[in-house]
């Protein structure tokens, strides 16, 4: 006779969103996959189980035909429900950390994967706490604007908006691009020179995929920004750093310590994380050696409608007169990071290769999403915001920058930004790691500046992002940051 189990283990939440045959199903099925209810083993019947969980026979009943239906259990006329006869052992995890488990697992992960597994590009990337660096104040998004955008994008039922589209992206948000970088940021170009993508980081990514042959050199500035360091060291790329001076990276010393490269990357306008500012004689001797020797330049444009005390400054595209420079900008600062769209600004002879790349690896970015930013802009409204955002962002970097000084001035020396969404803080004691990992238990999320070099010897100090924090937020989080200082240093 078939041994039958009671299923006491059973605790039904009356009060959840979850309907209770559904949370019955779900019980049974994990029992019977990590080995609580054995093979061949006979269940209650309904009734019975009816009456043990208090519950009407219904659900159960649901249940029970459902788990049948998926082959968890098998019903017999005139004797009952059972545990199938099947071998569910396969199914079930391998115990964590045994030399088999991990003997497994690596063998199944490419070298590539395990390189992947450590950067630290996605660190707590999904939560923003205040003080996150690179996250637009979301608080003062015209959210009014952007539903009518929406709405209109999702009512024109076209093929651009419906279907896969031209894998470079819609040519209404190409133009509309196009339209503003030749007026904001003095980038030559027309809309055929536009290949939309899923963000900088995608293209990025499209770029070294089609750029790059696996070994060939790269320089990247150092401190830098990680993911780029990161996707083109996946990618086989020799990487690079290169110090970062007072006026930009610095090519003397690339030229001196390392192979010529095949493409350089850069943050001229507003350097990430030091903030400084490329120099026009800089500009011009990149741009000159990188025609001389055949290198393409990114210049990743992140932050650099945001600039504070003079006009943006023009970008290195604008400057270029050889085509070399491959220009990428990203929506995730002027609207916000969940839009998820960027662009790549190409020589006209790259578009093709681009344009195929972008086809191959992910058949090109949601049609509704780019008529709906195409729409935003083409209503003023893109202006509109960065105008405001622009003298928002100005007051909190000087709330921020005020906050700290009055509170912790014993403590930090605080950078004074005039442009972008951060800002430095140099710690005169204790260690900015430590630090940060400290505030992240306090809710606050500061990054350590050594979290972004290479090899580079850079200050003890915190990346702040002051443009996510609401002037509340920077008051009350920044008063924090003082009486932890205070309570780690101030008897010391
Ligand atoms: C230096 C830099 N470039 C570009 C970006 C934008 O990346 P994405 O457009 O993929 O959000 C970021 C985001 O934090 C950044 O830090």
């Amino acid at each position: 006779m078939a041994i039958q189990l009671s299923l006491s283990f059973i605790t039904i939440d009356r009060n959840g969103q979850v309907p209770i045959y559904l949370q019955l199903e779900s019980e049974i099925r994990n029992a019977v996959l990590n080995g609580t209810l054995p093979i061949g083993v006979k269940l209650p019947s309904t009734r019975q189980l009816a009456r043990d969980l208090k519950v009407s026979r219904i659900p159960i009943q649901n249940a029970y035909e459902q788990l049948s239906a998926e082959g968890f259990l098998t019903s017999k006329r005139g004797a009952g429900t059972f545990i199938s006869e099947v071998s569910v052992e396969n199914l079930r995890p391998k115990a964590a950390g045994t030399a088999f488990a991990d003997k497994i697992e690596h063998s199944r992960l490419s070298e590539r994967s395990r390189f992947i597994e450590r950067t630290l590009a996605t660190t707590r990337i999904e939560e923003v706490r205040p003080f996150r660096p690179g996250i637009p104040g979301i608080d003062l998004f015209p959210q009014k604007a952007w539903g009518q955008s929406w709405r209109k994008a999702v009512k024109q039922s076209v093929s651009t908006n419906y279907g896969y589209g031209n894998m470079a992206g819609s040519l209404r948000l190409r133009t509309a691009i196009a339209q503003h970088l030749r007026h904001a940021r003095g980038v030559k170009c027309t809309a055929d020179q536009i290949i939309i993508t899923g963000g900088a980081q995608q293209a990025f990514s499209l770029l070294s995929f089609s750029l790059l042959d696996p070994g060939v050199a790269v320089w990247l500035e150092d401190p830098g920004h990680i993911a780029i360091r990161d996707a083109m060291t996946a990618m086989n790329s020799q990487v690079f750093p290169v110090p970062v001076d007072p006026e930009g990276i610095d090519i003397a010393y690339g030229k001196k310590h390392y192979i010529t490269p095949k493409l350089i990357f850069t943050t001229p306008s507003h350097q990430h994380p030091l903030g400084t500012t490329m120099s026009l004689q800089r500009r011009i001797d990149l741009l000159n050696y990188a025609h001389e020797n055949d290198i393409w330049v990114i210049e990743d444009d992140y932050d650099s409608e945001f600039r504070y005390s003079e006009r943006p400054l023009v970008s290195l595209q604008g400057l270029d007169r050889h085509q070399v420079v491959i220009y990428v900008g990203s929506f995730s600062k002027t609207l916000f990071p969940g839009v998820r769209l960027g662009y790549i600004v190409a020589p006209t002879d790259l578009i093709d290769v681009l344009k195929a790349a972008q086809g191959m690896l992910t058949h090109g970015c949601c049609g509704i999403v780019q008529a709906a930013v195409a729409d935003f802009m083409e209503m003023g409204h893109y202006e509109t915001h960065i105008h405001k955002m622009r003298k928002a962002y100005k007051d909190r970097s000087q709330l921020l920058v005020s906050t700290l000084q009055e509170k912790a001035g014993k403590y930090l020396e605080v950078s004074n930004p005039s442009a972008g969404m951060h800002l430095l803080a140099y710690l005169k004691q204790g260690d900015a790691k430590a630090l940060c990992k400290m505030l992240w238990q306090e809710g606050i999320d500061a990054l350590p500046l050594t979290m972004f070099s290479a090899q580079a010897k850079v200050p003890n100090a915190m990346v702040l992002g002051f443009a996510c924090a609401t002037e509340a937020q920077i008051v009350e989080y920044g008063a924090k940051i003082a009486r932890i200082l205070e309570q780690q240093f101030g008897r010391a």
